[in-house]
């Protein structure tokens, strides 16, 4: 059986850590692609030179030409430059859009029936810019949000309670930006809803931090954004592709009416299998979410009408 190829766009910390997440988990063969000369070819033997230790024989391989890509079966795309403290993410608008064109371009022209998996900011609009660009059905196109969102929420409320990571499940729907919505009601311990176990002031903290939980990093590192947790998250959704685990996970994918969004998209829970973005699931949200989700949905489709796609 062929092994799956992974392709990651972009070397910086995002990509590159990517690149190992995929690699350790064995998801397939992984090319890292850069612009920049000697960065992916150099990460990527480090990479290798890790695999005796780590025990995986997946191969990462560097290059700077996309012909070295053909035949991809998901590209994470991370290329793009990142937040600098007091920056919003949409800031990084025109710049990023422009990097996004002439990599879904170099991508699709060689890896025509991939998967794309996009986290370059603003995110919500670089999937949508990716999906104009490439031509490609929606459903192979989403964006990294609720995954990194709702893993940030969950360390919270783990952090706040003492109790293990792996017992707090947490979603966190619309855009990847200030916006977003934290679900106080889908929070839960075990099934043990959150709202039980920690007092209110504390929950609305939590939710108020993970709204600004990318900013925070960004203001503690001053040059760059996060790369851990974007990293694990976007590799988490190539790992329900690539094996088809059907996993829900809440992320950027088109809504054809779904929570009354047509024709962009926008982060909602899904389900990510072998064939992409398989299902959307309708939750139901109260007056307060649902205002909070509308104003998420507005702020996007406003950076949306920008660009004139
Ligand atoms: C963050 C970037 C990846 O949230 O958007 O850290």
């Amino acid at each position: 059986m062929a092994r799956k190829k992974i392709t990651v766009v972009g070397a910086g910390h995002v990509g590159a850590h990517t690149a190992l997440w995929v690699a350790i988990k064995e998801l397939g063969d992984v090319v890292l692609l850069d612009i920049i000369e000697g960065v992916p070819q150099g990460k990527s033997l480090d990479l290798m030179e890790a695999a005796p230790i780590e025990k995986f024989d997946s191969f990462v391989r560097g290059t700077n030409d996309y012909a070295d890509t053909a035949g991809s079966d998901v590209v994470i795309i991370t290329a793009g430059i990142p937040r600098k403290p007091g920056m919003s993410r949409s800031d990084l608008i025109n710049t990023n859009v422009g990097i996004l064109k002439t990599v879904v371009e170099g991508i699709v022209k060689h890896s025509p029936n991939a998967h794309l998996l996009i986290v370059t900011n603003p995110l919500d609009v670089m999937v949508f810019a990716a999906w104009k660009f490439s031509g490609l059905p929606s459903h192979k196109i989403m964006g990294l949000s609720g995954a990194l969102d709702g893993s940030r929420m969950r360390s919270f409320i783990a952090m706040e309670l003492g109790v293990s990571m792996q017992d707090v499940h947490a979603m966190v729907i619309g855009g990847h930006a200030d916006e977003m919505v934290p679900l106080k009601s889908y929070a839960t311990v075990s099934g043990i809803p959150v709202g039980q176990l920690l007092p209110a002031d504390k929950v609305d903290a939590i939710m108020a931090r993970t709204k600004k939980a990318g900013g925070e990093i960004v203001a503690l590192l001053k040059t760059g954004s996060a790369y851990s947790a974007p990293s694990a998250a976007v590799a988490e959704m190539c790992e329900a592709i690539i094996k088809d685990k059907k996993r829900v996970i809440p992320s950027a994918v088109y809504c054809d009416g779904q929570y009354g969004v047509k024709g962009m998209f926008i982060g909602v829970p899904s389900v990510i299998g072998g064939n992409g973005v398989e299902k959307i699931i309708e939750i139901r949200l109260d007056e307060g979410e649902k205002a909070a989700f509308n104003a998420s949905v507005a702020a996007v489709k406003a950076l949306i009408d920008e660009l004139k796609l």
